[in-house]
Parts: structure tokens; C-alpha cells; sequence
């Protein structure tokens, strides 16, 4: 079965399947794995200290594979100045580019006069009408089940995507909540024309930074054990419930602010656990799909399954259409 979509045809990839960004986990290892096996790979830029040592892991993903791949930055309120990132990925050649977390048009105004695709992650649909007016080539539209942040106003993937979709004329990649062939396909019955996957990546054989503990309490997970935390900062975004979460709960319900939170929610604090295992000290991100996964597979046969999963679906729509 082919799985050509405007997706598919605007990235020259085989399945409009996409890697979300991953703090802190998406180098190299999976980016390529995700692309050698017919979707979109992408590294997390600013993840990584320097525009050098971006240069080596985009360069270790060429070395890997010869698909395409993208590169992502999440350019957050608090996040550090990317322009120099950006420069060194489009000196590297990278063909993809996606960004989140605040205004896109510095970050488009770099890559005016190139041939590299942008893409942006939203959460709401002024956003996405936002991202589309600025010159995006496609959106990802992040519904409040996903796994880090989220939209301020608690809607689930189901309402935003058909809504988004309705909103623009540029692709919709559906993002939040799909783990398996079911959810993409049923983000393609809301009109997307591909998916964002981000917490089941964590649990793929090539997401080599994850700790052990990380992959077995998504696998231990199930749908009620996430939390949103930062809401009171205005930046909501879900994580596996855990003593350091309902540590920050606590402090968000009695008014702490930016200053006294920053050093439980820090890049720190999150790879005690991502990368250290140490559940009691820290926190990772993951979405309700966590309930959904069973198992560490490759990406490779993740995605096989996924589209024999997605064959039945739609040879069952066939047969009853
Ligand atoms: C651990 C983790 C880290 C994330 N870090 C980023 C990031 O750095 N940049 C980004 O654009 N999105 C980031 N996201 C969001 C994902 O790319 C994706 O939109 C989200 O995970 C989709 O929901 P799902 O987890 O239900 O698949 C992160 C998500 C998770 C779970």
C-alpha cells in the first residue's frame, strides 16, 4: 500500500509518520532510525551546548542514513539565544526545520532565500493561522493528551485537529495522543495529512539516551498516570505523574512563582530522571498515550506495525465504503 500524502510529498519521505522534537533524547540515534525507516527523523537543537556539537550530531544523522531529516527548536521564554543553531544547521544543509514554544517570524526571517521547509508546532488555531500567514509550509497541531508542553486551553487533539484543519490551507500534521496505526488513522479521518508521535519514541530500542527507569515507568504507566504541571507559569505541559511532580503541584497551588519553581522544573531536574533513572528527584515528560505502550520495540518494527495496523483500517474501509 503507498502512503503518499501532501506530507509525504512536501518532506520526500515514505510515511507521514514525524518525530517530534525531544528534549534532551532526540540525538542522532533516533533521529536516523526514525528516518531509515520511511519517516521523519529530527534532532532537538537545543538540547545540545553549542552550534558545533549540533554540527557533529547533524553530521553523525548523515553518516547514519541518507533519508531526510529534520532539525528542532523549541524557543522558549526562557530559552537561550538559537540564531547561531539555526545558522549552523543551514550551513550543515538541513532540508526540515520545525519550530515551538514562541514567534516564529525571527526564526522564518533566517531561513528566507533557502529552499529548507518549515514547520511549526502549534496548540491552538490562532496559532496555526499564525504560523501559516508567516510563510509555514506545515503545521503540527498538539492536543492537550500530548506528552511536554501543551496549548493553554485543554483541547484534545480530537476537536483541534479538524478545527486547524478547517482554519488553513497548509498541511496538518496531527500530534498528541497517537502511539499506534489506530491513532494515525484516525487522525487522517480528521483531515491530517500526517502525525507527530513524541512519548512513543521514548520507548524505541534507538532512543539510547532514555534511563531504563524512563522506558519502564511508560511501559508501568497507564492512561491516568500523567500530570500537567506549569500551568500557573502559563506554560502547561505533561509529564508521569511522580513525588517530584506532585512536589511542584503543591508549590504551583500555593502561588510559588518563576523564581522559586525554576530549579524543580529545570533541564536539570528532567534529565535526573530521563537520563539518570532517578525517579525521587526528578521529572520527564510523557502523554496519555503512555497507556498505550506495551513494549521497547525498534522503530523499524514499530512502524511495521503500525502499518499493518493501519492496512486493516483502511482495507476495512474499503470494504465497507
Ligand atoms: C519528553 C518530551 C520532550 C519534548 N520536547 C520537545 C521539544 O524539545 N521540542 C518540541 O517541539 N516538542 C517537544 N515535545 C513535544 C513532542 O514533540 C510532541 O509534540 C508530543 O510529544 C506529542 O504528543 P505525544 O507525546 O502524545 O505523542 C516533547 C515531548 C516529550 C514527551
Amino acid at each position: 500500500m503507498e502512503w503518499k500524502t501532501k506530507v509525504t510529498e512536501l518532506l520526500g519521505i515514505k510515511l507521514p509518520i514525524i518525530q517530534g522534537g525531544l528534549a534532551y533524547l532526540a540525538y542522532a540515534e533516533l533521529a536516523a532510525a526514525v528516518s531509515e525507516a520511511g519517516g521523519l527523523g529530527q534532532i532537538t537543537a537545543m538540547s545540545l551546548e553549542s552550534p558545533d556539537a549540533l554540527r557533529t550530531e547533524i553530521r553523525k544523522v548523515k553518516a547514519m542514513t541518507d533519508k531526510p531529516f529534520g532539525v528542532n527548536f523549541a524557543i522558549g521564554q526562557h530559552g537561550r539565544p538559537y540564531a547561531h543553531m539555526v545558522e549552523a544547521t543551514l550551513e550543515e544543509g538541513v532540508q526540515v526545520m520545525s519550530v515551538t514554544g514562541g514567534n516564529p517570524a525571527p526564526f522564518f526571517a533566517q531561513l528566507e532565500n533557502t529552499s529548507v521547509k518549515k514547520l511549526v508546532l502549534v496548540a491552538a488555531k490562532r496559532q496555526a493561522q499564525k504560523a501559516e500567514s508567516l510563510g509555514a509550509d506545515a503545521v503540527m497541531v498538539v492536543g492537550q493528551e500530548g506528552g511536554g508542553h501543551l496549548g493553554r486551553d485543554d483541547i484534545g487533539t480530537m476537536v483541534l485537529v479538524p478545527q486547524v484543519v478547517d482554519a488553513v490551507s497548509i498541511p496538518v500534521i496531527a500530534s498528541g495522543g497517537i502511539g499506534d496505526g489506530r491513532g494515525w488513522m484516525a487522525a487522517h479521518a480528521l483531515g491530517a495529512e500526517g502525525i507527530e508521535m513524541g512519548t512513543r519514541f521514548i520507548a524505541t530500542q534507538e532512543c539510547v539516551h532514555a534511563s531504563q527507569a524512563y522506558k519502564e515507568a511508560l511501559l508501568a504507566s497507564s492512561e491516568t498516570d500523567t500530570t500537567v504541571i506549569k500551568r500557573s507559569l502559563g506554560a502547561p505541559a505533561r509529564a508521569l505523574t511522580g513525588r517530584w511532580t506532585e512536589t511542584i503541584l503543591g508549590m504551583e497551588a500555593e502561588n510559588a512563582d518563576y523564581e522559586a519553581l525554576k530549579n524543580f522544573i529545570s533541564g536539570e531536574a528532567n534529565r535526573r530522571f530521563i537520563h539518570d533513572g532517578d525517579v525521587d528527584t526528578g521529572f520527564g515528560w510523557a502523554g496519555q498515550v503512555a497507556g498505550l505502550i506495551e513494549d521497547v520495540p525498534t522503530v523499524s518494527v514499530l512502524f511495521e506495525r503500525m502499518v499493518m495496523e493501519a492496512e486493516i483500517i483502511r482495507n476495512k474501509w474499503n470494504f465497507n465504503g
